[in-house]
């Protein structure tokens, strides 16, 4: 027995039996591992990835015939990273998956140690509520599910409804942190506030004189598409844009400026038609979601090599961490995006690289 000692190189026979004695004492050499656990860049083990939304559509149907939202819970298909099969995981710190409600539907209220955004893909009619509060949810909108906040969806509309479900699960996980808790109603919780009333006190560039609101997130918990593509479509106008970003927009908590998420950021920025990146890599695994438009990104991947996603309406793709990239956009193009980048930030070791041409 050596401990869990499994050097590449020959060891001294000295050192090696010194290896085996300490191993039985839970205690082991740094000096042998180091270089692997301080990397000169990052270890990064996520894989550029697409997931066509056509291809992935009548799988979701299907799985409505399989199993109830109820029964299910959550009727998700997990967007699995095909550098992490069976771990659950979009990125290595994040959840992935896409969710499907029909009409006259219930995923039951639960709550949870994990944070949710919610980015609608598809349908309108359903509604998710937060603590008390029901939003009506429409494509393009960007929906918080706040930690340990009871949540239930449902819809109320004519036809099916599909939203990106993005999780700090792995996060949680690492941490070892974990609750969860299911309501004693399996039906949808009664709203206690009405509709919009967040949005309201939140979302107006206005904050309520007495405010009490003492969460880590946004108060505001749909950000609606209309109102984020409208700021896009005034900011073109001025025609100035990044030559690595596009235009490109981080949605805050209107109380501190800070990412409306304390655990995710998350965007949405608009590429001008023929517009190329100049190449870019941060290190925060990002996973883009494209709302309008069509073009494609060339990832230098490192387990894949240089790699080129394309991507339509409702594609979903992934760029690793440190992995230096390029948009193209064949037509104007809106791309949202999430990734662990805060985390990054509030620990201090985000970082990124902006190429030149
Ligand atoms: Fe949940």
């Amino acid at each position: 027995m050596e401990g869990t000692i499994t050097p590449k190189h020959n060891i001294d026979p000295v050192r090696k039996e010194f290896y085996g004695r300490i191993g039985k004492h839970n205690l082991a050499p740094l000096w042998e591992v180091l270089g692997k656990l301080v990397t000169e860049e990052p270890d990064t083990l996520t894989q550029a990835h697409v997931w066509k939304y056509d291809a992935v559509r009548p799988y979701l149907i299907e799985a409505g015939k399989l199993i109830t939202a109820k029964e299910a819970e959550r009727r998700v298909l997990i967007l699995e990273n095909p550098a992490f099969p069976g771990e659950s995981k979009i990125t290595r710190s994040m959840f992935g998956g896409l969710q499907i409600i029909f009409p006259g539907e219930i995923a039951p209220p639960h709550r949870h140690s994990q944070a949710a955004l919610r980015f609608i893909i598809e349908g309108k009619g359903a509604y998710t509520a937060v603590d008390g509060e029901r939003t009506m949810m429409n494509p393009g909108d960007f929906v918080i599910t706040p930690s340990w906040t009871w949540h239930d969806h449902g819809n109320i509309g004519d036809g099916p409804m599909v939203w990106l479900d993005g999780l700090d699960m792995h996060m949680v996980k690492m941490f070892e942190a974990s609750f969860r808790e299911g309501h004693e109603s399996e039906d949808a919780m009664q709203p206690e506030r009405p509709e919009g009333d967040s949005f309201a006190r939140y979302g107006t560039n206005m904050l309520p004189v007495e405010d009490e609101y003492n969460r880590p997130n946004s108060p505001v918990f749909n950000y609606p598409y209309d109102r984020s593509r409208a700021a896009l479509e005034t900011m073109k106008k001025r025609d100035k844009w990044s030559p690595w970003h596009g235009l490109k927009m981080k949605y805050i908590n209107p109380r501190n400026g800070d990412a409306a998420m304390p655990s995710i950021s998350t965007f949405l920025q608009l590429l001008p038609k023929g517009l190329k990146t100049q190449a870019y890599r941060s290190t925060d695994s990002t996973v883009f979601v494209c709302t309008e438009g069509r073009g494609r990104t060339k990832i230098s991947d490192k387990a894949l090599g240089d790699k080129t996603i394309e991507w339509g309406p409702r594609d979903i793709f992934v760029v690793p961490s440190w992995a230096k990239h390029t948009h193209e956009a064949t037509d104007e193009s809106v791309l949202f995006s999430f990734s662990d980048r805060v985390v990054h930030e509030k620990l201090g070791f985000w970082r990124e690289q902006k190429f030149k041409a």
